[in-house]
């Protein structure tokens, strides 16, 4: 089994999105009985929320359903149980870090280094922004998720 964990602030916008595009790959390819995949944030403030309404709609456009998902906070065990810990922004990566016990920091990462083609380290944030934001996180996404599949195909299941 190998074992993602998308991590953003909130866990209703942009970890949330990886989550359900992830998930869809990973179905398309048939791996679902080899691989975990979830999401949580570094803030606790929506904790048991749906992802945001606006997130819900631009990803249904889209074709992902993100209804089912609900917010929860990164805990320690999570250091433990995940092998790939990737978060959306370098606030959140260096938040992680201060968490994880040492021997575990290995396992995190920046989403984005996935998507080399944007040359950007963060996925913006798009909760205080318009519609569009949420359209750049789901372009994002796409790109970063077909690349770490592929990354996770070269070195676990080849
Ligand atoms: P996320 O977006 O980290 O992509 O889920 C945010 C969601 C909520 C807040 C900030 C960012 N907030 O300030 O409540």
């Amino acid at each position: 089994m190998v074992k993602v964990l998308f991590v953003c602030l909130g866990n209703i916008c942009r970890s949330p999105t990886a989550d359900a595009v992830f998930k869809k790959l990973v179905e398309q390819q048939n791996l679902c009985d080899r691989m975990l995949v979830d999401s949580a944030g570094t803030a606790g403030w929506h904790i048991g929320k749906a992802p945001d309404s606006r997130t819900q709609t631009a990803a249904h456009k889209r074709g992902y359903d993100l209804s089912g998902l609900r917010a929860r906070q990164v805990a320690l065990t999570d250091f433990e149980q995940f092998d790939y810990i990737l978060t959306m922004d370098e606030n959140n990566y260096s938040d992680l870090l201060v968490l994880a016990p040492v021997h575990h920091q290995s396992k995190i990462g920046m989403f984005l280094e996935h998507a080399p083609q944007f040359n950007l380290t963060d996925v913006p944030d798009p909760y205080y922004d318009g519609v569009d934001g949420f359209e750049i996180v789901l372009d994002l996404v796409e790109a970063a998720s077909a690349g770490l599949l592929e990354h996770i195909n070269a070195n676990h299941f080849s």
